[in-house]
């Protein structure tokens, strides 16, 4: 939510009304501003400002970043028809303006940030920013030195038109690795991997720039970032 606000649009947000409901209680006069009664839909709204609605105060909660360690079977989505999303594991109100900063397929684990500063995720997201994401990946052929070389040098992934980013890859076994990419493409560990003849079995994100997932999170947990993580 961005200041100043439309009074309406402010009300609708957190009171969870629809736009039409809110101004129609701006009508009534159920809705004071600072301890005044305001009939103006678009009367600007400032954070400090005191609004009321039928008398009980509404507070915006400011902007709020969380990691959550996913399980299996969760969707990055806000809305799902089919599967259970990741909002269903947290336990906050007002989460309508939430969203993923940098998605995980259903059957990737780890760190997912979720937050309502678009700014703050566009850093993360952005292949402009640079920011490297770190994967723990298992896969099904066993690993050559050759194979992790092509990863560092970048891959020709399907229907695109540059060679993936260099990247950092390091053998830890025979079918297992740490990848840290600094792009978002589309399922992309799983296509470079795919590029080089193997497969993913299992994928785990375990950083996101600065932020590592925490260790004391098991899956399914959350926890608000610290003001250092927030800082990119
Ligand atoms: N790359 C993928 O292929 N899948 C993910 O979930 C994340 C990165």
């Amino acid at each position: 939510m961005k200041f100043p606000c439309r009074l309406d649009k402010f009300i609708s947000h957190l009171a969870q009304i629809p736009r039409s409901k809110a101004k129609a209680a701006i009508k009534q006069k159920k809705v004071m501003v600072n301890e005044h009664v305001i009939t103006a839909f678009d009367h600007a709204i400032v954070q400090t400002d005191l609004v009321l609605l039928n008398g009980k105060p509404l507070t915006y909660l400011g902007k709020r970043y969380y990691m959550l360690n996913k399980p299996v079977g969760y969707v990055c989505a806000n809305i799902d028809e089919l599967h259970p999303t990741v909002f269903d594991l947290l336990d906050e109100p007002n989460m309508n303006d939430f969203h993923v900063a940098g998605r995980l397929d259903i059957d990737t684990t780890g760190l997912v940030l979720i937050t309502n500063d678009g700014d703050w995720s566009h850093k993360i997201t952005s292949p402009k920013h640079n920011k490297f994401k770190t994967y723990l990946v298992e896969t099904q052929e066993p690993l050559t030195e050759t194979a992790l070389e092509q990863l560092r040098q970048g891959v020709q992934l399907h229907n695109e038109k540059d060679l993936t980013r260099p990247a950092m890859a390091e053998l830890l076994a025979s079918y297992s690795l740490r990848l840290s990419i600094s792009e978002g493409k589309y399922h992309q560990v799983k296509r470079m991997l795919a590029a080089v003849d193997n497969k993913v079995v299992e994928l785990h994100r375990e950083k996101i720039a600065n932020i590592e997932l925490d260790s004391a999170l098991s899956s399914g947990e959350y926890r608000q970032l610290t003001a250092a993580e927030i800082i990119l």
